[in-house]
């Protein structure tokens, strides 16, 4: 693969100032109640371990793994569930819990797959939301950062597995 030069769209210290934000809101918003975060491998992984940390609320905890970006920065166009989730969420709350959403495709066919399982409720927390390529309009109740449009790496996100591990959020410059 080709390397290609990044720069920083979000600093590490953003994102925490907004991790911080988004899990007081959700604490308060669950509270008294417990939530079933079910992060979106692998992306997710990072933001998620943040996240949780900063709740105040009980919590359980399971993955979901999709197949939809095959390689590099263009989508594949289909969506399967790789590895699915194992918890009973019948009756629970659900909190799906992305690191971006881009044409809403994933996290539209996720809420409906989860919807299935008999939860009380699904909403979506998203660390990003992309919006030039949205294909679907979906609700997302937790953003942490708005993005226009570019394709990004680090924080968990990559781009053929690349980057996972950066500790801010750079855009790829293609
Ligand atoms: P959607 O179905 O188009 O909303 O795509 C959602 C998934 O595509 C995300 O969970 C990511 O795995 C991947 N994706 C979309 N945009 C980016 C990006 O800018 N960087 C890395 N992955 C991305």
């Amino acid at each position: 693969m080709a390397k290609h030069e990044k720069r920083v769209i979000f600093t590490a210290e953003e994102i925490a100032r907004q991790v911080e934000l988004l899990a007081s809101r959700i604490s308060a918003d669950y509270a008294g109640k417990e939530v079933v975060l079910i992060g979106v491998l692998k992306g997710a992984f990072i933001f998620l371990a943040d996240l949780v940390r900063q709740l105040t609320i009980p919590i359980q905890l399971d993955f979901v793994r999709v197949a939809s970006y095959g390689t590099g920065t263009e989508s594949s166009g289909k969506i399967r569930i790789t590895t699915d989730v194992e918890l009973d969420l019948q009756g629970l709350d659900v909190l799906i819990v992305e690191d971006i959403v881009d044409s809403g495709l994933t996290t539209a066919f996720l809420k409906q797959h989860l919807a299935t399982r008999k939860a009380r409720s699904v909403k979506i927390c998203t660390l990003i939301d992309k919006r030039e390529r949205r294909a679907v309009s979906i609700p997302l109740e937790y953003v942490g950062l708005q993005l226009e449009k570019g394709f990004v790496v680090g924080y968990g996100l990559d781009c053929n597995e690349a980057n996972r591990q950066l500790p801010g959020i750079y855009e790829l410059i293609l």
